[in-house]
C-alpha cells in the first residue's frame, strides 16, 4: 500500500471508529439513563479504530489507532502552553531539520566499533564528526584512542549543550558550536558524516580541497553521488562509506 494511501486510509478508519463509538455509547446512554465519561468514548473509539483496521491496513497502524483517540482526547485537557514548550523544544533539538534539512538520528554502537577499527588500522590525528548531534560516537571513540584529537562540529542549540556536557571530563575531544561549512577541515585526517542525500556532493568537494592527500570521508548511510566509495564497512543498519581523499583528484579541481 503506498504511503498516500495508508495515510488517507488511516485517517478514514480513525473517522469511522470515532463515529463508531459516539453512536454506541449514545445508544447506551438511552438505554440505560446514564452518562459516560468522555475517555471512555475516546477508549471505545481506539478499539472500534483499532479492529476495523487490524486487516486493511498496515500492522503499524494498530498501535496508532488504538492509542490516537485517547491522546487526542488527552491533549484537549492539556494547557496550550505544553504545546508550546514542546514545540520550542523540538526545535531546539532539530534545528538543522530545518536550516540544513538534516534532522537529528543517532549512530548505533556497530557504527562506533567500525569506526574505531578504522582508526585503529590508519591512526589519524585528528578526527572531526561532522554535526555530532550529542556527541556520542566521538565521545566513545575518544576514550578509546586518547591519543587522538576528536572535534565535532553542532548547530542545534540543545544536542550542542548536551554534546558538551557529554565531553566534558575529555581532554581529547572537543565540541564546537559552529556551522561545519564556515569551518576549516584542513586538520583532520578522518572526517565522519552521517546527514542526507542532500550534501553529500558539497561535503566531498570541500574534502578534496582542504583535507590532505590520504586523508579518509567516512559517510554513514548517504553515498557521495557520481563518487565510487573507496571501500563499504558493514556498520549494522547502515554501511559506512570510505572515499579516500586523493592529490590527483585535488590537482584537478
Ligand atoms: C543525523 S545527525 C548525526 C549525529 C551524529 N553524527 C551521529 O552519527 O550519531 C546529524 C547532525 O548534524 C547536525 N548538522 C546538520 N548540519 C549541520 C551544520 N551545517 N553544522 C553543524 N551541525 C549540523 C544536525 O543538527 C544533527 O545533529
Amino acid at each position: 500500500m503506498g504511503r498516500a494511501l495508508s495515510l488517507v486510509g488511516g485517517f478514514a478508519v480513525l473517522g469511522l471508529g470515532t463515529l463508531g463509538s459516539l453512536l454506541l455509547l449514545r445508544a447506551y446512554v438511552e438505554w440505560s439513563g446514564q452518562g459516560v465519561p468522555p475517555w471512555l468514548v475516546a477508549a471505545v473509539a481506539g478499539l472500534l479504530s483499532m479492529a476495523l483496521g487490524w486487516f486493511t491496513l498496515p500492522a503499524w497502524w494498530r498501535g496508532v489507532l488504538l492509542i490516537a483517540p485517547v491522546i487526542g482526547w488527552g491533549g484537549l485537557q492539556l494547557h496550550p502552553g505544553w504545546f508550546l514548550a514542546a514545540a520550542v523544544v523540538i526545535l531546539l533539538v532539530q534545528f538543522n531539520a530545518i536550516r540544513h534539512r538534516v534532522p537529528l538520528y543517532r549512530s548505533g554502537r556497530d557504527v562506533i566499533e567500525a569506526l574505531s577499527a578504522e582508526i585503529e588500522a590508519r591512526r589519524p590525528g585528528a578526527f572531526v564528526d561532522l554535526g555530532c548531534g550529542d556527541a556520542l560516537v566521538i565521545a566513545k571513540l575518544a576514550r578509546r584512542h586518547p591519543s587522538v584529537r576528536f572535534t565535532g562540529f553542532e548547530t542545534a542549540p540543545l544536542l550542542y549543550l548536551w554534546a558538551r556536557w557529554r565531553c566534558r571530563s575529555l581532554d581529547n575531544c572537543h565540541v564546537c558550536y559552529r556551522d561545519f561549512w564556515s569551518a576549516s577541515w584542513r586538520d583532520y585526517e578522518m572526517a565522519f558524516t552521517f546527514l542526507s542525500p542532500q550534501p553529500m556532493l558539497r561535503v566531498w568537494r570541500k574534502c578534496q580541497r582542504e583535507m590532505s592527500a590520504g586523508a579518509g570521508l567516512y559517510s554513514l548511510a548517504f553515498e557521495v553521488p557520481g563518487v565510487a566509495a573507496d571501500a563499504v564497512i558493514e556498520a549494522g543498519r547502515f554501511d559506512l562509506m570510505r572515499y579516500a581523499v586523493l592529490v590527483e583528484a585535488r590537482e584537478t579541481r
